[in-house]
């Protein structure tokens, strides 16, 4: 196609709306309308004689003979005809909504990659003056109510009011509020069509913007406008008559008595919106630009209206439950989202009941749930258990997240750990050295290869391994003679990362492998360096309570290096080779499974956030309790996920009492270092020859830390603990 030529394209589907965008294409210099196609014969001949083309009933009649086409069919029938244009090398602009499931969505924006083809989705609105002026002007959204209603359209009948009507308000709101959906609450009621025709969605963004968004397709007249409220603007648009007000504080009035305010209303006649949409499209065709709605936007909008779809029948099911009387009244009484912690501030307990857990699942599920039901409900409907495309996906987004080459998933943060000794051939005879005070797992694979677990002591400021003991602890065992000094892992205890500048000198020093025990500290940092590429081989956990958890067991080895990561790959997986027949090293079973994958899928889209609350509540609790206990260090350029938040005190029995009489779970990492456990013992020089974790061990205890922890409930903890030590 030369660039001057017109573009040949079709209309698929010329019912209602499809008409238009035929009459559109026809007055368009840039297109040449030459075929439509409907599978209702009589529509489509009138259609083909009124703009003088070939009229043809089956879509596939058109297939590699049009440079590009509308598609406005039904949307259930999106993916089909979207996916064939697009294989046989047409340009695709599809009307909105791209589909009614994630997964086709996302196939359809993953075909157009790969085909290299133009796939712009119909968000109308999108080509709008007044839309671009909010993008302009809207910088920080903090609060955005929206409400959509209209008569019923016949056309609107496969899907509800979501994927109808409330999609739009949705891909507009995406736009605004840049940052991921934490929650979403909806209710919704089928009036006349048999899904939901009246629906009302609250959702709530990472970056604490929340909306509420009202559609209905049940009214006699349209009304179509949204307002957004940022610190120092209000923004009123009203679609219908196409206006936008802002209000905001006259700069001059700032200081004091009853502000002054400025009003600004501008009018938008922006003319032919379906013409605007259709130009841009065919620019996009002609330039090979991006066009302004994509797949992924368009991909984006339907995980958002599946997210509200999900919420509203998790919310019809506590509605039915409730009406089967399935729910008691003390259930029933109970808001849905009162969960121990946000109730706790001020609240007298019963000893023994916990109302502020050290870590609050439940919350985090309540806040996630739509997208991790979706995640999950995906992998039921599949039912590729082992080894499913999530995993893989999981994988290459861990890679990305921490900056490294390979992330190979498996079944636990022990088999972790396993594996990446096993890899490295350790067994009898090879001395490993890793701090005495960590989780019994650290030294157990070493001991369970039959090697030699040697405690080294800790820092008393970061409580990880102490790079002066780890030097004393690999001369002793050189002159020794009857092991081979051969590895060292550093344990990043409570999240902060083990000081690895220092030990990969002393490991390359002395010729020993390093291995991350990254277990607790899974989006932790030194210098922007995340962790995983800290040393040569990282393992970590998605224990439930770890920072990124799943729910169950599961785990992840992370290396730069790819000829560990092709051996550790292979031993994973009973350490088959390429051709999954014959083994090639001793290996074992350890794979995540695919549901646990989904899970962690879900849970990485608010990773960062959570990160940063978990920052916020240590950076809380220091504020308060600097000058009572000894905090958590945590060093210049270092950043800590904070799996526990540890303090040192040295009344601890009374701190934990008064906390346990006001509800606080506490908790002691750890009771003992490993060199004075029973069955460890033997590889120790027993009580007092590593006094730093002796001493830490007897006043260490961990207070409650999770992202959903508000600043009411730290501080009511940090009173108990300050009343409880003066
Ligand atoms: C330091 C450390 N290493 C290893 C592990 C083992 O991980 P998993 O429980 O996933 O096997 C843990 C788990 O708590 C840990 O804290």
């Amino acid at each position: 196609m030369s660039i001057d030529a017109p573009i040949s394209m079709a209309v698929v589907g010329v019912g209602y709306f499809g008409r238009f965008h035929a009459e559109k294409i026809s007055q368009l210099p840039s297109a040449k309308l030459i075929a439509v196609a409907d599978i209702d014969a009589k529509r489509a001949s009138e259609m083909g004689s009124l703009f003088g083309v070939d009229a043809v009933t089956d879509y596939r009649d058109l297939l590699g003979k049009v440079d590009a086409v509308s598609v406005v069919v039904p949307t259930s029938e999106h993916y089909q005809v979207v996916s064939a244009f697009l294989e046989h090398g047409a340009d695709v602009l599809v009307e909105k909504p791209m589909t009614s499931s994630l997964d086709s969505a996302q196939r359809l924006a993953e075909i157009a990659r790969n085909t290299e083809r133009i796939l712009q989705v119909g968000h109308l609105e999108r080509f709008s003056g007044m839309v671009e002026t909010l993008q302009k002007r809207i910088h920080r959204p903090l609060y955005i109510d929206s409400v959509r209603i209209s008569p019923f359209k016949l056309r609107g009948t496969d899907v509800n009011v979501i994927l109808d009507l409330m999609i739009h308000d949705l891909d507009l709101i995406l736009c605004l509020v840049d940052a991921p959906i934490l929650s979403v609450d909806a209710v919704g009621s089928s009036v006349f069509s048999g899904s939901e025709d009246i629906a009302s969605a609250r959702i709530k963004f990472a970056n604490g913007c929340v909306a509420n968004i009202v559609a209905s397709r049940i009214s006699l007249k349209t009304e179509r406008r949204m307002r957004i409220f940022e610190r120092d603007q209000y923004v009123a648009v009203d679609f219908d008559r196409r206006t936008i007000r802002t209000v905001c504080t006259a700069p001059e009035s700032l200081s004091v008595g009853i502000p002054e305010i400025e009003t600004e209303e501008e009018d938008y006649r922006d003319g032919d919106l379906l013409k605007r949409e259709i130009d841009a499209f065919l620019r996009s065709v002609a330039s090979r630009q991006e066009p302004v709605v994509n797949g992924e936007e368009g991909v984006e909008a339907v995980r958002a209206a599946i997210l509200v779809n999900n919420s509203l029948r998790s919310h019809a099911d506590f509605v039915n439950e409730i009406d089967a009387g399935l729910c008691g009244p003390k259930k029933r009484s109970q808001p849905l989202h009162s969960v121990g912690m946000h109730s706790m501030a001020g609240a007298d307990s019963d000893a023994g009941e916990i109302l502020v857990p050290l870590v609050d699942l439940k919350t985090q599920y309540l806040s996630l749930r739509p997208r991790i039901d979706a995640r999950v409900h995906k992998v039921l409907s599949e039912g590729r258990y082992i080894l499913g495309p999530e995993v893989e996906e999981l994988e290459k987004a861990l890679a990305r997240f921490s900056g490294v080459r390979h992330a190979i998933c498996v079944a636990s943060g022990t088999d972790a750990l396993k594996i990446a000794l096993m890899t490295e051939g350790i067994g009898p005879g090879a001395a490993v050295f890793l701090p005495s005070f960590t989780f019994v797992a650290t030294a157990e694979v070493v001991a369970g290869l039959g090697a030699t677990p040697v405690f080294v002591d800790i820092d008393q400021e970061t409580f990880n391994i102490d790079p002066d003991d780890l030097c004393r602890c690999v001369e002793e065992v050189r002159r020794d003679e009857r092991f081979r000094a051969c590895a060292v892992i550093a344990v990043d205890l409570f999240g902060l990362p083990a000081d690895y500048a220092t030990i990969n000198e002393i490991a390359a020093r002395y010729g020993l492998f390093l291995l991350a025990d990254a277990a607790q500290s899974f989006g932790g940092s030194v210098r922007s360096r995340r962790v995983g590429s800290l040393a040569s081989v990282t393992a970590t956990s998605f224990y439930p309570s770890k920072p990124l958890g799943c729910y169950g067991d599961g785990g992840c080895i992370l290396t730069n290096d790819d000829s560990r990561a092709q051996v550790i790959r292979s031993i994973h997986r009973h350490g088959f080779g390429a051709d999954d027949y014959s083994a090639i090293h001793v290996g074992v079973n350890s794979r995540l499974d695919t549901l646990q994958a989904a899970i962690l899928l879900a849970k990485l889209e608010v990773f960062e956030d959570e990160l940063k609350a978990r920052e916020r509540v240590a950076h809380y609790y220091g504020s308060e309790l600097g000058s009572v206990v000894t905090l958590p260090s945590c060093p210049t350029g270092f950043s800590s996920a904070w799996t526990a938040y540890a303090i040192l005190v040295k009344d601890r029995s009374g701190v934990r009492e008064a906390l346990a009489q006001a509800g606080v779970a506490t908790a002691v990492y750890y009771e003992a270092p490993l060199h004075l456990h029973p069955a460890y013992a033997i590889y120790g020089n027993g009580p007092g020859s590593l006094p730093v974790c002796e001493r830490v061990s007897q006043q260490i205890v961990s207070l409650p830390m999770h992202p959903y922890l508000d600043e009411a409930t730290v501080g009511r903890i940090c009173q108990i603990v300050t009343r409880a030590l003066s």
